[in-house]
């Protein structure tokens, strides 16, 4: 390539390219590192050479010394070519271990890899439609549940549960919730363990995150919470529920729309509809500066789009929106609902749903 004769624009363009290669290509290394536990060991080690963290972490010294190269280069760990040896500061590791809880971002790295497994699949796709379904992705449900440990589990029970008035003092005294599209029931486990008199019933399509969830359930004694594997495309359950929650698991059903019209069903009249989705436009162009855009549609037309197109779905996608959200709440008969943010969740909002108007109550009157 002949730079001196680009014009700048072309040049800087050729540069941004390579750029994001090389940042794509750390990403992938991210998430080894974040599997291989060579940041949750690193962030404890003072500097050290390849064959000291190769034996600090029991890898192998020749992949090790080859993944810090990724690292140094990409101005994650620093090294000192005196003594050969490597350290990830202090303010960095904050960001890439295990313990750092939701603030560990190197959770998201898996991301990449998992869309990855399925590049075939998709490119098919693209010439002959249809889609591909959850079993075909590699580790999915193991990084979902990763996640919402992270976005949901850290915050639960202190900040996303006071987003509906009288939640936690309802969960307290003993109430019927069902979980849609449950995964590895993560959020459900810990809201049974909280809330012991309260009972949780949690519905997933895949049986694979359902075996965890039912692991952890017993492995933590929990006799108020089940997990049934359902197609919530055609379902009704046969019981009403105080509330129902759906974290991050309306835009890539099937339909969302009669998923949507059967949590109005099954909602107790004065019931609450707690509903986790991503926060975004449902227009291109108010997404133009969306911090996670690229990721997001990327994501999208990689899993989200997809999964919901194997099973014949509206495929409305990750970047559905919060218009198009709003829409949906209200043809399944939705009457209020408030949108919330929460500081540690830049991706995505709460939609704290009712069937009715609620006013507060104004005592004396
Ligand atoms: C993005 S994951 C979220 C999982 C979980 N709520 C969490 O936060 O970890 C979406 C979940 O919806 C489930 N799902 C998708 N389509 C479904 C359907 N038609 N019926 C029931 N569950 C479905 C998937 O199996 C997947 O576990």
């Amino acid at each position: 390539m002949c730079t001196l004769e680009m014009p700048t624009a072309t040049q800087d363009f050729a540069g941004t390219l390579l750029h994001t290669y090389n940042q794509a290509a750390l990403t992938l290394m991210i998430s080894v590192g974040h599997q291989a536990g060579l940041f949750d060991q690193m962030g404890t080690m003072p500097p050290a050479t390849s064959v000291e963290i190769a034996a600090a972490t029991g890898l192998q010294e020749r992949y090790v010394r080859e993944w810090l190269g990724a690292m140094v280069t990409g101005e994650i760990i620093d090294y000192t070519p005196e003594t050969g040896q490597y350290h990830l500061p202090a303010s960095r590791a904050a960001f890439l271990m295990r313990s750092s809880g939701s603030d560990n971002l190197a959770v998201f790295a898996q991301y990449i890899p998992v869309l990855a497994t399925v590049e075939n699949d998709i490119l098919n796709c693209f010439k002959n439609g249809g889609g591909v379904p959850y079993a075909k992705y590699s580790r999915f449900h193991e990084v979902m549940a990763e996640d919402s440990g992270q976005s949901v589990l850290s915050s639960l029970i202190d900040q996303i549960l006071p987003l509906a008035p009288g939640l936690t003092a309802s969960l307290e005294k003993g109430i019927e919730v069902m979980d849609v599209g449950c995964g590895s029931g993560r959020a459900l486990n810990l809201l049974a363990k909280t809330f012991p008199k309260s009972r949780f019933t949690g519905y997933d399509l895949c049986l694979e995150p359902l075996e965890v969830a039912r692991a952890e359930a017993h492995k933590a004694g929990l006799t108020n919470v089940t997990f049934q594997q359902r197609d919530l495309t055609h379902f009704a359950p046969d019981q009403p529920f105080d509330l129902i929650t759906a974290f991050d698991a309306i835009h890539d059903q099937a339909r969302p729309d009669q998923v949507l019209a059967m949590i109005y069903q099954s909602l107790k009249q004065d019931g609450t509809f707690l509903m986790q989705d991503i926060d975004g436009s449902s227009h291109l162009h108010n997404n133009l500066h969306h911090p996670l855009g690229t990721f997001l549609y990327t994501v999208s037309c990689m899993h989200c789009m997809t999964v919901s197109l194997a099973q014949d779905g509206m495929a409305l996608g990750t970047m559905w929106g919060t218009e198009k959200a709003e829409q949906l709440l209200k043809e399944a008969g939705f009457k209020h609902m408030s949108v919330k943010r929460l500081p540690h969740d830049a991706q995505n909002c709460y939609y704290i749903v009712k069937k009715e108007i609620t006013y507060p109550k104004v005592y004396g009157i």
